[in-house]
């Protein structure tokens, strides 16, 4: 019997050591939760997307009270980015949370739904996505799906 162990690869650090381009990423995530739709769990999204072509798209969630039918900030970001820049791909995506007044300690993480999300984007552009998730005490640095989806499902070829 073997035993495979799965390692992942997340950078910790604070706003002030990031570059003025993650800067900018990271304050627009932020600004973009102010714009949410989450009157059910009054938890505000935002996330901010860099394309290839240098354009900034900012998107947040947007609930609905047939729960299920909402969707989440990093998604609606991406598909809107896809949607209105099919021919350039995602550079670096950054993520913010703001619930009772204030933007949490500690970063988020995206659900299942977005890592399969964010990593068909990195296929479709053959273009690895540097994830930013801030806290506004940490700040993690994710530099590709992989190390937040290890062992995905990318591909049917073997079926
Ligand atoms: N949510 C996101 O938009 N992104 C995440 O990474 C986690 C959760 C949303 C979904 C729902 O509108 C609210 O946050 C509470 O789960």
């Amino acid at each position: 019997m073997k035993q495979i162990n799965i390692t992942a690869k997340i950078i910790v650090c604070n706003y002030n050591e990031l570059n003025s381009a993650e800067k900018i990423l990271i304050d627009k995530a932020k600004e973009a939760t102010f714009k949410a739709y989450a009157p059910y769990s009054k938890f505000q999204v935002g996330a901010a997307a860099l394309l290839a072509n240098g354009e900034i798209v900012t998107g947040n969630n947007q609930e609905n009270v047939a729960f299920p039918s909402g969707l989440c900030a990093e998604r609606t970001t991406l598909f809107y980015a896809n949607a209105q820049y099919p021919d350039h791909s995602v550079k670096s995506l950054a993520i913010a949370a703001y619930t009772n007044g204030d933007f949490l300690e500690k970063p988020i993480s995206p659900c299942g739904a977005c890592r399969q999300v964010i990593l068909e984007t990195e296929m479709r552009y053959n273009q690895a996505i540097r994830i930013l998730l801030y806290g506004e005490k940490d700040i993690y640095i994710i530099e590709g799906i992989n190390d937040l989806l290890p062992l995905a499902f990318g591909s049917i070829e073997a079926i």
